[in-house]
């Protein structure tokens, strides 16, 4: 939580967002009507809160997990569409987390997300291609649960990427029960117990002589 979004929170007349997210920011309402909504009542939601900006002038707080820019388009696409100012505060994503436990920056990262509703099959070929080019980390956003890390490993190992390039799997970063794993993509196309659906895969930079 960054100050900035905390003041936005505590300042607002309306607060929307999908349950979870309301159980982290629920100690900075102060006197906001909270509008909790689910993926099958997200519009109605949206439409309800939209409905008391435009026609009763009250102020709105939409939340995203994390950071809005980092793979929460979709919400932000449904918010845009009703309403013609949105302010995009930004969060910490949990990418950052990540690079953090790893120690790697985004100047020598690249990103790729399997969170595409439009068929995954373009990010993997991304996804390989980065991989044999080597030239970087890469850090990749997994889908739930129909692309899980130890079937991505075994899928771009069966597209002759290097079996012994270092990864890790971050899960549940900063919750209590944070894990994190560390082997090489054929050790974890190997795994079989399942990874939560709050996981990060990176694939570390090669090192050079
Ligand atoms: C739709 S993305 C939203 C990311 C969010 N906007 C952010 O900045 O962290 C959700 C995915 O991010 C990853 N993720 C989110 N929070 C995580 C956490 N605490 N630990 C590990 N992965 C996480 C999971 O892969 C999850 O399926």
């Amino acid at each position: 939580m960054t100050i900035k979004r905390k003041q936005a929170i505590e300042e607002s007349d309306l607060v929307a967002g999908f349950e979870t997210v309301l159980n982290v920011i629920r100690p900075f309402v102060k006197g906001a009507e909270l509008c909790s909504m689910a993926y099958r009542d997200q519009e109605e939601v949206l439409d309800y809160v939209v409905d008391m900006v435009v026609n009763e002038g009250k102020s709105l707080v939409v939340c995203a997990w994390g950071d809005l820019n980092v793979s929460a388009k979709e919400l932000l696409d449904r918010v845009r569409k009703r309403v013609d100012h949105v302010e995009l505060v930004p969060g910490i994503s949990s990418v950052q987390i990540a690079m953090s436990r790893t120690g790697i920056s985004l100047e020598h990262t690249i990103f790729v997300t399997l969170h595409v509703r439009a068929g995954t099959e373009d990010a993997l070929d991304e996804l390989i291609h980065y991989l044999k080019d080597g030239r970087r980390n890469i850090i990749l956003l997994p889908c739930p649960f129909d692309l899980m890390p130890a079937g991505i490993a075994a899928g771009i190992l069966s597209k002759g990427v290097p079996g012994n390039r270092q990864m890790t799997v971050f899960q549940r970063l900063t919750h209590y029960d944070e894990q994190s794993w560390s082997g090489t993509i054929k050790e974890c196309s190997e795994i079989t117990t399942e990874f939560s659906d709050l996981s990060w895969m990176v694939f570390h930079q090669p090192e050079t002589d």
